[in-house]
């Protein structure tokens, strides 16, 4: 048997903390949550951060996940008797956070359960009993006694379409749940090291957040018009009280970038608390890493439909989870509406929800092949439960609609390169390297040739990777790879066989002989030499992430023979 180590073993622990005045941050910690979602690439474990509030009445704002019943109980309990908390706000009713809304219902019959009204509808069909509610709008307030007022803040989308943020006037602390969090789990309650946290905050952000740019602008305007905000008490990771302006400027700079940008894709889908939410997400992180815009919309939420019928109309392509063929019936008309107003030079795309109820796929293809859109890529059939490799195909998916739509723009683009520069460039050499990595179950390669090694103490190297490929999600920093690197004379099978273009979630291993390095990526058989790698930083170089790893192992399999090296005339191409 395997000894559990430290980083195998599975905790969960809890710590509570008075954050500001008769306020409790009651933090459950994960330390090494599964990498499932894709906003957990990093790896670096999460928490999920719940809040009571004292005033002469007391408030619960989110629970926990289902994973912490016992412990989160527990510790609620040694803070207070439950049956005394007056109201229950629901930030949103994702199962993370709400994932103890029964349990903590059968401990405090009598609470008032406070939320959108979309969230009072999803927790309704959640916990399956009566329990008082009150339903809050944008600037509603609930005055708790002793100082404490709140006041509530829409802000649907973040990330889910159910939001409200919180703002307690007495400690100016605001509660928004997902926005502004990470899934970075440490025993610091606040930001005070921007350093360790700015890399998951990031991608956190370009995962759940940049998806609904729009939607994190509108929230940051309704932010403005609250008092100074001293703490943003989020729902996953530490809570931020030295740097809040500093990274809500972040949000405002990124957002502002994601939502100017000149192509946008429209993708529709009916969320479920599972997977089409997910599926849905992995196809916009998809889309975003090609630089255009995404615009999210869940069918579900109270939809204008001449809003909807605009927005189709200025989308260069259109996303459609399949929605439950038993769908309600402004469902039926919000799909009505899309077919209603697509055009032909759209770029279309499909793909299944997998709650076993969706409507057939070919048939809604059709419909929108026939009124001249253009398929991105094979509508994406979910028969099982998704894996790694389904949301790594839905990625796969949202990269090729989004490179399907700017196509022209791209080709325009590298040909605006003034031609001696260009031809100077082109004297740049590098050799020929594949790439290859592994993490959980997904796999990926691609051919590469800006490589260069970078620095001797540490030993590492560095790669230029594309944002749009489909690798890039296994090289964030803490990811480990492998660089094959291939021999002159005897490259072209290997090169010819990475430079085919893969179906999205395709196995790009398929033929090729492999064993697995220490690291658990694959070691290309036919390579000449190859080094193990783990990535330590990332540089954003435009349309490249310059990639700085460490090298930590490596073997020449042919002492005698040369490394294949790629030369070129021109600069705008590889
Ligand atoms: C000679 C050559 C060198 C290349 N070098 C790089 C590179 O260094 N970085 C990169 O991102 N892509 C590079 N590419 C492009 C990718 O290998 C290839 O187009 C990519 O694998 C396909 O995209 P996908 O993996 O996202 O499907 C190169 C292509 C060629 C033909």
């Amino acid at each position: 048997m395997v000894a559990l180590t430290e980083k195998t073993k599975k905790r969960l622990t809890m710590q509570t903390v008075e954050i500001a005045p008769q306020t409790t941050a009651i933090r459950s910690l994960d330390w090494d949550r599964d990498r499932f979602d894709i906003e957990f690439g990093l790896q670096n474990g999460t928490t999920y951060n719940s809040f009571l509030i004292r005033g002469e009445q007391t408030a619960l704002v989110d629970t926990s996940h289902e994973k912490f019943r016992q412990l989160f109980l527990d510790t609620l309990k040694g803070l207070i008797n439950p049956a005394d908390i007056h109201y229950l706000i629901i930030s949103h009713t994702e199962p993370d956070h709400s994932g103890l809304v029964k349990d903590f219902l059968q401990l405090a019959p009598d609470v008032t359960v406070v939320g959108s009204k979309v969230a009072i509808q999803f927790l309704e069909n959640l916990v399956h009993r009566p329990f008082k509610r009150r339903i809050v709008k944008n600037g509603d307030r609930l005055d708790l006694g002793n100082g404490h007022e709140l006041e509530f803040v829409i802000a649907p989308n973040l990330h889910w379409p159910d939001t409200i943020f919180t703002f307690d006037h007495k400690t100016q602390t605001l509660f928004t749940c997902d926005a502004f969090g990470m899934h970075y789990c440490s025993d610091s309650t606040f930001d005070e090291d921007l350093k360790t946290i700015e890399a998951d905050f990031e991608y956190y952000y370009e995962c759940l957040m940049a998806p609904n740019a729009r939607s994190v602008l509108s929230a940051l305007k309704r932010m403005a018009e609250l008092d100074k905000i001293n703490i943003i008490a989020t729902g996953h990771g530490p809570l931020l009280q030295h740097n809040v302006d500093e990274l809500t400027g972040r949000y405002r700079t990124w957002s502002q970038t994601q939502a100017k940008a000149e192509t946008s894709i429209g993708l529709f889908y009916v969320s479920d608390y599972g997977y089409s939410d997910r599926l849905a997400q992995a196809v916009a992180t998809g889309i975003t890493k090609t630089g255009v815009g995404v615009e999210m919309v869940d069918l579900r939420g109270g939809l204008d439909l001449q809003e909807l019928r605009e927005l189709v109309g200025r989308c260069a392509g259109i996303v459609v989870g399949i929605p439950p063929a038993s769908g309600a019936a402004h469902i039926q008309a919000a799909i009505s509406t899309i077919l209603g107003s697509v055009n032909e030079k759209q770029a279309v795309g499909i793909f299944e929800s997998g709650g076993g109820d969706d409507e057939p796929i070919d048939p809604f293809l059709s419909q929108f092949r026939n009124l001249g859109l253009t398929p991105a890529f094979p509508g994406i059939r979910i028969k099982q439960t998704p894996t790694e490799n389904t949301y790594k195909q839905c990625e796969e998916a949202g990269t090729d609609i989004g490179q399907l739509v700017t196509r022209d723009r791209s080709i325009k683009q590298m040909k605006s390169l003034g031609a001696d520069l260009d031809k100077a460039l082109g004297r740049i050499s590098g050799g020929l390297y594949i790439i290859t990595a592994k993490k959980g179950d997904v796999s990926s390669a691609m051919l590469a040739s800006w490589v260069s090694q970078a620095s001797f103490k540490p030993l590492g190297i560095s790669i230029a990777v594309a944002k749009d490929r489909a690798i890039e999600s296994l090289m964030q920093v803490g990811d480990k790879f492998v660089l094959n690197v291939l021999e002159e004379g005897n490259y072209q099978k290997l090169m010819k066989h990475f430079l085919k273009r893969f179906a999205p979630g395709a196995d790009r291993f398929e033929g090729v002989r492999t064993q697995p390095a220490e690291n658990g990526a694959p070691i290309l058989a036919d390579a000449l030499a190859y080094m193990e790698c783990e990535v330590i930083s990332r540089m954003d170089g435009g349309d490249h992430w310059i990639v700085y790893s460490s090298v930590y192992a490596g073997r020449v399999s042919k002492p005698d023979a040369l490394t294949a090296v790629h030369h070129r005339k021109v600069g705008n191409h590889y």
